[in-house]
């Protein structure tokens, strides 16, 4: 039994020096070391040996045991050193690789059109004032010659938070906020760039849009200092052969009232689809400010006259555009975004 051992351990020595991987050696501990293993299943019959024999038997096999271990750890280690080293050699960083490219984003083609606005108007020697969004009845409506119960507010239809307070309509309340607090110094020059809120969703209106407010207070301003700002504004937004039409309208805070079209920029004015063949596209609102409004903000309307105009921007980016469907501007879908990245 003796030359047993000597048998298993040049057998096991020779096979964990032929052990090519740690998985392997893994197997050979198994094989010799494991609960059935060979040195294992030897060291049970020790009972088999007469007495005098056994430790010497015993003794032997743990020496072998410890002999085998030891082996088939320092291999294993060996094993993984080289493996892991191969491994550090293929995966070299190569460092003139370029690097993974970051996704630029890119402005909103409501916030690109409200800059390209307020250049203009800046251009033109106004300032950018902003207003609150929740605004209340007076200045929405009161100061601006919409009395309470006037049938004018039908044409905005309001969300309330209260009997007096509400999302503003649109950004002339800063008008009437304006001159109050300036008044009776002349003059005022000042765009409202800001979101506005109504009760309206179809495929052309959403309850929350934007408007640009325009307002003009000095002594003597008339009509024609009106035109002259907006054809300005037409020729730098819609290019320097666009013309400009007003045509009378009406709105509670101006007197005389205006609609301003543009001759068309797709056609040039011949007519097409852009312009349902009319050769003109309306883009704002605008007007004389009332005398009840310069009055009710602390103007002399014999002392002060004022021009005020009032425009919605998703409309202008959708002309500038060609964008079809006003949804797509708060859908948030990127393919629409991405257009616009520069
Ligand atoms: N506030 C009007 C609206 O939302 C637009 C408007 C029209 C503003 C004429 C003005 C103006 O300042 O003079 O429908």
């Amino acid at each position: 039994m003796l030359q047993n051992l000597d048998d298993l351990r040049n057998e096991a020595l020779k096979a964990i020096d032929q052990g090519n991987s740690p998985e392997a050696l893994n197997d050979l501990r198994v094989k010799y070391l494991g609960k059935n293993g060979e040195l294992t299943l030897l060291l049970r019959q020790t009972g088999k040996l007469p007495a005098e024999q056994r430790p010497a038997f015993g003794q032997k096999a743990n020496t072998i045991r410890a002999q085998i271990e030891n082996l088939i750890n320092e291999k294993r280690e060996e094993l993984i050193k080289v493996q892991q080293e191969k491994k550090i050699q293929e995966e070299k960083i190569d460092l003139s690789l370029p690097g993974y490219r970051l996704r630029k984003g890119s402005m909103h083609p409501i916030t690109m059109v409200l800059d390209e606005i307020k250049d203009i108007f800046i251009g033109l020697g106004f300032s950018v004032v902003e207003g609150p969004e929740i605004e209340t009845d007076y200045y929405d409506f009161q100061a601006l010659n919409i009395p309470l119960d006037h049938p004018a507010r039908e044409m905005q239809d309001t969300f309330y938070l209260s009997e007096d307070l509400l999302l503003r309509t649109h950004t002339s309340p800063m008008q009437a906020r304006t001159m109050e607090a300036q008044a009776p110094q002349l003059p005022i020059k000042i765009i409202v760039p800001g979101k506005v809120y109504r009760r309206d969703e179809d495929a052309t209106h959403t309850p929350m849009f934007h408007q640009v407010e325009g307002l003009l207070v000095d002594e003597r301003v008339s009509l024609s200092h009106l035109k002259g700002i907006l054809l300005s504004f037409a020729q730098q937004m819609f290019g320097q052969d666009r013309e400009i039409r007003l045509r009378p309208s009406f709105f509670p805070f101006t007197e005389p009232s205006v609609e301003v079209d543009i001759s068309c920029f797709a056609c040039g004015g011949s007519g097409c689809r852009l312009c349902k063949g009319t050769g003109w596209i309306e883009i704002l609102g605008a007007g004389m400010v009332h005398p009840n409004v310069l009055r009710m903000s602390g103007y002399n309307p014999q002392e002060a006259s004022g021009l005020a105009f009032g425009m919605g921007v998703e409309r202008i980016a959708m002309l500038k555009y060609g964008i079809d469907d006003l949804r797509h501007l708060f859908q948030n879908d990127l393919r629409f975004l991405r257009q616009f990245e520069n």
